[in-house]
């Protein structure tokens, strides 16, 4: 007699495919051989297919069983379309209104406010059923003299093998380090130690940072970009830069991109505030822009001044693919907007438009194509610019946008644009997001206050200490704490962005 369990193991497989947790779970339990099957190929496969990469979990996914990792992520993925999630400040409010930066890596979160840099360190699993624990390691201060204040603008990763980590940090006086953190001493306290790197020309100070494979993009704040290998061998030793090209104006973020296609991209406040410049063979930035990225509905001719502060590549698991060639945008009139570079749908227009090129040259007029956006959200209860992006989250295809004020991220699901909702950081500051950065289950933010993190994945235990215990005194900070068994959270504001609009608490 024929049945499922008499074809050849490899079909079996196939048909194991699309299935997900739920139906894994439930044909385990059927015969011996679907058990042996899920649990020797099934997990692996859904796990392969439902992509969720994260920097904060990474230790605890390398010692979990596949059936354990994908547990974690179906439970994230179902906490995200309930929009329920712990949400915890991970320090005290700052003396001082910061513009603070972060950095991440599978190591450590890395939060640079004034002239300190701060690390968190990602921990492995304790045994049980809780989630991976975020430590506090220290703080840092690389002030030179105690009465001069040196802010710092930009903080980027170079090596982190879990003890030391090496980050280039720049300075709003101009100056750009080194820095090797690494904790010394019984009882260890973090410790550094520095060189300085050569600046960027006339002075000017680093506003972004942008990394991929070994390379490095520096901007500076009056748009300069730097292309230069990161060395990483010799860490300490500066590299000669490969390629500079002058954007001619305030410049803000950037994306370099070197797959496939190679390019940058360029947000800036201009009357083509997002540009991108492909990258030639030799590895050149190009002095004009290949593709300026425009707003849906302006005039080819007629380009409005405006300006992009955040940029991110497509969410892994987006509408589009995870594409290197789709770029998220986030713009001064609140929208984010996404490109897919590949688009045919450009309006490339025989008017001849001013650009912010080459080098040495004036502006100058060219024929550039125009790209409009594959799609355009918006918080419509919102028009605030945004000034942070990142993408990820639950079912790998979420956007999340730090917006200007009212400490506001929105949350978008790239597959359901109209349902997403929006979120007042902790302590509700007055205060824009400046930096954020969204894993599977996390999304880490940070206001001119503090640093803070929004959990969706199972398993956050005060007992356990996922998060840095903060003093347990309701009001502290003007924060508040939820009482009972829901103390592991934090009050915050949430609403959606449909007709309702309603305002309600974070539920847990
Ligand atoms: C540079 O801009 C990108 C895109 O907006 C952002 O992801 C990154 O964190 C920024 N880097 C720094 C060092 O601020």
């Amino acid at each position: 007699m024929f049945t499922l369990t008499s074809l050849p193991e490899d079909i079996l497989i196939l048909i194991l495919e699309p299935l997900g947790i739920h139906e894994l779970d439930a044909l385990s339990l059927t015969c011996r051989t679907f058990n042996t099957i899920v649990n020797a190929y099934g997990w692996t496969n859904y796990l392969r297919i439902n992509p969720r990469p994260s920097y904060s979990l990474a230790k605890a996914r390398n010692v979990w069983s596949p059936r354990k990792r994908a547990r974690y992520d179906g439970l994230a993925d179902e906490a995200w379309t309930r929009a329920e999630f712990i949400a915890r400040p991970l320090s005290r409010a700052w003396a001082a209104k910061l513009q603070p930066v972060l950095a991440i890596s599978p190591s450590r979160l890395l939060v640079g406010a004034g002239s300190s840099i701060s690390s968190y360190t990602f921990g492995a699993p304790k045994p049980g059923p809780c989630a991976p624990p975020v430590v506090f390691q220290g703080t840092v201060s690389l002030l030179e003299h105690p009465d001069r204040a040196r802010d710092i603008t930009a903080i980027s990763m170079v090596t982190d093998d879990d003890v030391t980590v090496i980050v280039d940090v720049a300075f709003h006086d101009g100056a750009i380090e080194r820095v090797r953190l690494f904790p010394a001493g019984d009882p260890p306290v973090l410790s550094f130690t520095r060189t300085k790197l050569p600046p960027m020309p006339n002075a000017d100070f680093v506003e972004n940072i942008s990394t991929d494979a070994n390379t490095m993009l520096t901007l500076s704040s009056n748009g300069l970009a730097r292309l230069s290998p990161i060395i990483t061998a010799t860490a300490d030793t500066p590299t000669p830069p490969t390629s500079l090209i002058d954007l001619q104006t305030r410049s803000w973020t950037s994306l370099l991109s070197l797959q496939s296609t190679p390019y940058a991209a360029f947000g800036t406040a201009s009357s083509t505030p997002l540009t991108v410049h492909a990258l030639d063979d030799g590895g050149a930035l190009s002095p004009a822009p290949t593709a300026i990225l425009h707003t849906k509905r302006a005039a080819a001719d007629r380009l409005p001044s405006s300006a992009v502060y955040g940029l991110a590549r497509a969410p892994p698991c987006s509408p589009w693919g995870a594409s290197p060639q789709i770029l998220v945008s986030g713009w001064y009139d609140g929208q984010v907007r996404c490109y897919d570079l590949r688009s045919s749908s450009r309006f490339s227009s025989n008017t001849p438009h001013t650009t912010n090129g080459a080098l040495n040259g004036p502006t100058h007029t060219t024929t550039t194509p125009l790209l409009r956006p594959v799609l355009t959200l918006a918080d419509r209860w919102s028009y605030e610019p945004i000034y942070s992006l990142s993408t990820g989250g639950g079912s790998g295809s979420h956007i999340a946008a730090g917006t200007a004020r009212h400490s506001v991220v929105s949350f978008w699901d790239a597959r359901s644009p109209s349902t997403g909702w929006s979120v007042h950081a902790p302590g509700n500051d007055p205060s824009p997001v400046y930096a954020v950065a969204l894993e599977s289950a996390r999304f880490f933010g940070v206001t001119q206050s503090r640093v803070f993190v929004y959990d969706f994945g199972p398993g956050v235990s005060l007992e356990r200490e996922t998060y840095p215990a903060l003093p347990l005194v309701r009001g502290v900070d003007g924060l508040k704490q939820r009482k009972g068994a829901n103390r592991a959270t934090y009050h915050v504001l949430r609403y959606a962005h449909d007709s309702s609009g309603l305002c309600g608490e974070s539920l847990v």
